[in-house]
């Protein structure tokens, strides 16, 4: 069978690499692709968000299967056009993928599903939303701090976590009268801030069964512990000890049943990757912090290369809507750490075309594997072309051998102005000291 995978980033080399080693896969293609998915599949020049591209090439081309990898696509329909042209596609409809799109449409669902999420009020009017922060009567509680959030797609940077009532002034401010994330902040959720640590649980769904994967963790500040500003994710590992069998028990029955259930129920199913971005609170456990509709990036990198079932087993269920039928997916014991290398000023502006040594050198090494985010090829070289380059992913007996792993293969990796954070998983090992210390 032929596969697509349609996206650029690490989250689609990782797709396509594990997609190929299925013995029922003869080719994948991956639109657009990167300088990695051209060695490891074969690139179209055809953009994530170029339906009728996409669609003519699956036609042309006979692909028997295709995996949506970023939220774009999705958020506008791709998998609905692909479906009415009787084409086999993995992800959720544009009405499912409301999930995502739209903040304020995924608080009214977990809302109406109980789903335990932080308390939230939703806006359109910027004098409204000041109003609320200000508080209505002299002397009524301060609402800070609070988290206001644009409702649409805005690449992670539409959420404001606000300490003080001046801060959340000047993000209502940006989102709905300087109208800086455009027609994404039409609408604005408020909500309050919630401490704690942070995990990715993703599950996968034919809309009825529920695969919850092995729960991950993101780091998505820019800067060692945690500073900096918000980027896309500086690294993952999995599995995390902060999400152990018991604690995802729970949030399988009451944070991903009543979810899924409850979309049925509002003839929106969801088939695809249900992400659940949580906040693990001290005092009343899981909180959804958001919902995405596809793999975590780079969540999928470390995720994929524990995975030793065949993808296409689980993707083709999905589709088939046979997720209760196939046998639970086998996954490696170790943990895997992806570090990813970054171009410096990301994520400010950036500079491309900065030439990689040392990628082949990397790879090399065993339980590594050097997945391509942002690079693309210039003649025979391999070079930079986003902010986030590099998802250096490996396996290893303890997540501190994974680190060392992946930190040995980084260190093997050169261009001019490549950074990582240096402590992807240090939150782990911490955790787990701190758990052996009170047993
Ligand atoms: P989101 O895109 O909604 O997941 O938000 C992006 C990031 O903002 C999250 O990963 C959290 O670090 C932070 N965040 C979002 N909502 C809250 C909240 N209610 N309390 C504290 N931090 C939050
Ligand atoms: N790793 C965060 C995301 O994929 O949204």
């Amino acid at each position: 069978m032929k596969v697509l995978v349609i996206g650029n980033g690490g989250r689609e080399h990782a797709l396509a690499w594990k997609i190929g080693q299925s013995p029922r896969v003869s080719d994948v293609f991956v639109a657009p692709g990167n300088a990695g998915t051209a060695l490891d599949a074969t690139n179209v020049d055809i953009g994530a968000t170029d339906i009728p591209g996409l669609i003519q090439f699956a036609k042309k081309e006979k692909i028997g299967l295709t995996v949506v990898g970023p939220e774009a696509p999705l958020a506008i329909g791709v998998v609905d056009a692909f479906e009415s042209e009787k084409l086999r596609v993995f992800g959720p409809t544009q009405a499912a993928a409301q999930l995502e799109s739209s903040k304020a449409f995924c608080k009214n669902l977990l809302r109406q599903a109980d789903v335990p999420t932080a308390d939230f009020q939703v806006f359109r009017d910027a004098d409204d939303a000041m109003r609320f922060i200000k508080g209505r009567y002299p002397g009524e509680r301060d609402r800070c701090p609070v988290v206001v959030k644009a409702d649409g797609l805005a690449a992670g940077k539409g959420v404001i976590v606000c300490k003080r009532r001046d801060d959340a002034l000047e993000a209502i401010d940006r989102i709905a009268r300087r109208k800086e994330f455009g027609t994404a902040g039409q609408q604005m959720i408020i909500e309050e801030r919630l401490e704690g640590q942070e995990a990715s649980v993703l599950a996968i769904t034919d809309g009825r069964t529920i695969l919850p994967l092995p729960p991950a963790q993101d780091h998505k500040p820019a800067f060692d512990g945690d500073s900096g500003p918000n980027t896309g994710g500086m690294g993952a590992y999995c599995p995390t000890p902060m999400v152990d069998d018991a604690l995802l028990a729970w949030i399988e029955e009451h944070v991903l049943v009543p979810s899924v259930h409850t979309m049925k129920r509002n003839r929106k199913p969801f088939r695809g990757v249900l992400y659940a971005g949580l906040m693990l609170t001290p005092q009343s456990g899981p909180k959804v912090l958001e919902y995405n509709c596809r793999f975590g990036d780079p969540e999928c990198q470390p995720l994929l290369m524990r995975l030793k079932s065949d993808l296409m087993d689980i993707l083709e269920a999905v589709v088939d809507q046979t997720l209760d039928q196939i046998d639970a997916p086998e996954w490696d014991p170790r943990p895997a750490i992806c570090v990813v290398m970054a171009s410096r000023g990301y994520p400010g502006d950036y500079e491309k075309g900065q030439p990689i040594s040392g990628i082949a050198a990397a790879d090399e090494l065993e339980d590594v594997k050097v997945f391509h985010a942002g690079t693309r090829m210039e003649g025979d070289s391999v070079v930079t072309d986003g902010g986030r380059v590099l998802g250096v992913t490996a396996l290893g007996e303890s997540i501190a051998k994974a680190k060392l792993n992946a930190y040995t293969a980084v260190q093997r990796v050169r261009w001019k102005g490549s950074w990582c954070r240096k402590d992807i998983g240090d939150k782990a090992m911490q955790f787990m000291e701190k758990q052996a210390f009170e047993g």
